[in-house]
């Protein structure tokens, strides 16, 4: 089973059981300032799992591009990604708990679909907390279906609760489908959800029941859903009885291009097995990340700092395989292999290998600057009678110059001399403390953050891109938004900055508009008559047939999911503070609603 068939028969099976397919959205979210990146199918849905109507209906079914960084570290062993595709389905206050797992059981085990022997499938519940029960519901419908009381098991929030963790938004128990390897029990206590690598996931089953406010509590939502996600990675490895998703074929292009480019036959040498399974995930994550319509280029901050990392780690892995070329025909085989899923890859293909490559050079220079200071230090380097290299010192070029740690080891071995790295680990800590302090703060709005600031400033943003639009001209289009409680960002396609009196304008249009207290009203109707109503649709953005589109009185329509404020009026005053260059061609506002 490759991913191609596992993707379609999933579609297929769900839409014969009645779910409408949607399409996956950008990596990149849009009014969600929680996350860089989308990191589940869930994601671009969670005003649906809130509540809103979807114009696809209650039942829904897609493949999702996802990003997680989280264990980026860890890439470069059998299993971690930090690019992924997940198939879900979702319930939008249709079916439950047992619709959800009876449907689950159908696609993992009958010879139409997986074919999975009921035998080898294990699964866990949620065991239930101070205030939240034990899911009995849950465990009751995977008795009906068959699974032995040994192979259904409780666990607690840290296995089997999905949702936003410190943040806020939809939330509930879930259960867990796992596939037995055939090992051994690691112990008497062994048996699904056990980590020894007897029990792989391969599915999970999210039943949202609730809405985690700001202040930590658990609303019960009044609609129910369900949530589920599958990798498309993982369960092909294990569908296939391979030990690694670098061992599918999903890689396989990759690597032969990288063996291509580097002259290393892959599986020769562990450490440099490594490194290609390094460059492998990383250049397809930023192929990933540069081909979507709401790409973002390398840079210091947010995803364009994430994605400069990937970039910088790949081409440092490359040069210990000794390809001294671009990461560009690496990036290629990446297009090449998942264009047809995602199309938006070969249509951009041209910026993704100038990015890519551009910012691979710019990392050798910094390389180069990092030999350099080295070079530098080494006459009192070498005083050292015991031939260490302070940590701190390694870490200032780490800081100053971007040099990575390996690399002055590696410098500071061939001078005979050793880095203190307990304490560079030290100084990195401390740093990633800073760091991270700050991180927090710009994700404190919490994952779909659907307050009633949250919407407020969504509705301003309509009003400011229209009033943009009227003020600048048509060729303004929306390039991306962040909203959190307290303020709203708004990226848009401009090529100069805006006059004070451009600013102005746009500011008192806006005002306006919340003076007359506009009439804010909702209709579904196909994207094409919706376009032909003149509604305006999201650069990049892929949209079902069937569309919301949200009009304020005569001065604005969108193409949008919502949701919004029932009156203009409630907005307060408008205030834009800041409007500065986002990148090339695009103009960012920041503004409050006071
Ligand atoms: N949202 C759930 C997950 O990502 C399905 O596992």
């Amino acid at each position: 089973m490759n991913a191609e068939e596992l993707r379609a028969l999933y579609i297929e099976f769900f839409t014969s059981h009645g779910h409408a397919q949607i399409e996956g959205k950008s990596l990149i979210p849009e009014n969600d300032p929680t996350v860089l990146f989308t990191t589940a199918g869930m994601h671009p849905l969670v005003p649906y799992l809130l509540g809103e109507e979807h114009p696809a209906g209650k039942r829904l079914v897609d493949y999702q591009k996802c990003i997680r960084t989280g264990d980026i570290d860890s890439v470069g062993d059998p299993s971690h990604l930090t690019f992924f595709e997940m198939l879900g389905n979702w319930s939008l206050g249709d079916y439950f708990k047992d619709g959800a797992i009876e449907m689950s059981f159908e696609f993992l085990t009958s010879p139409r679909w997986l074919g999975i022997p009921v035998e080898k499938i294990g699964v866990t519940v949620f065991e239930g907390e101070e205030g939240i029960p034990r899911d009995e519901e849950a465990a009751a419908a995977w008795r009906r279906m068959g699974i032995p009381e040994d192979r259904i098991r409780y666990l607690g929030r840290d296995d089997n609760w999905w949702g936003p963790a410190g943040t806020t938004g939809p939330c509930g128990p879930d259960s867990e489908m796992f596939i037995d390897m055939g090992k051994e029990p690691c112990g008497p206590g062994c048996g699904p959800g056990c980590p020894c690598g007897k029990w792989l996931e391969v599915w999970n089953d999210v039943f949202m029941q609730y809405n985690k406010n700001a202040q930590g509590e658990y609303i019960p939502l009044e609609r129910t859903c369900v949530d589920t996600g599958m990798g498309i990675e993982r369960t092909v490895t294990i569908l296939n009885g391979k030990k690694s998703v670098y061992d599918t074929e999903i890689f396989t292009p990759i690597i032969a291009a990288v063996e291509k480019a580097s002259e290393y036959v892959y599986g020769t040498d562990g450490e440099k097995d490594r490194s290609v399974r390094i460059i492998c995930d990383h250049v397809r994550s930023a192929v990933f990340i540069l081909g979507d319509p709401k790409a973002v280029s390398p840079s210091n901050v947010g995803a364009g700092y994430v994605l400069r990392r990937l970039i910088r780690r790949a081409v440092r892995h490359s040069r210990k395989l000794g390809m001294e070329g671009p990461l560009s025909p690496v990036a290629r085989a990446v297009v090449e292999k998942f264009t047809g899923p995602y199309p938006e890859l070969a249509e951009n293909a041209a910026f993704i290998m100038e990015e890519l490559d551009r910012e691979g050079e710019k990392f050798l220079e910094t390389l180069q600057k990092g030999e350099h200071e080295f070079q530098k230090l080494l006459p009192s380097l070498r005083k050292d009678p015991r031939g260490i290299m302070s940590g701190r010192l390694a870490f200032k070029l780490y800081d100053t110059y971007g040099f990575p740690i390996e690399l002055t080891e590696e410098l500071a071995f061939e001078q005979g001399l050793k880095v203190n790295r307990e304490e560079f680990e030290e100084a990195f800590k401390k740093h990633q403390e800073l760091s991270r302090a700050g991180s927090s703060q710009l994700f404190k709005g919490g994952l779909g953050d659907q307050g009633e600031m949250a919407v407020k400033y969504h509705t301003a943003t309509h009003l400011l891109h229209k009033a943009l639009k009227m003020v600048l001209g048509d060729h303004v289009a929306q390039r991306g938004s962040n909203i959190t409680a307290e303020r709203m960002r708004f990226d848009f396609s401009h090529g100069e900055p805006m006059s004070g009196e451009e600013l102005r304008r746009v500011e008192a249009l806006v005002n306006e508009q919340i003076r007359r207290d506009l009439p804010v009203t909702v209709e579904v109707m196909s994207l094409d008559a919706a376009k032909g109503s003149g509604a305006v649709a999201l650069f990049g953005e892929k949209y079902e047939s069937q569309v919301k589109v949200y009009t304020m009185g005569d001065f604005s329509r969108e193409v949008c999911g919502g949701p919004h404020v029932e009156h203009t009026g409630v907005l307060g005053t408008f205030k834009i503070q800041k409007e500065q260059s986002s990148s090339a061609g695009i103009r960012r506002i920041r503004a409050v609603l006071t």
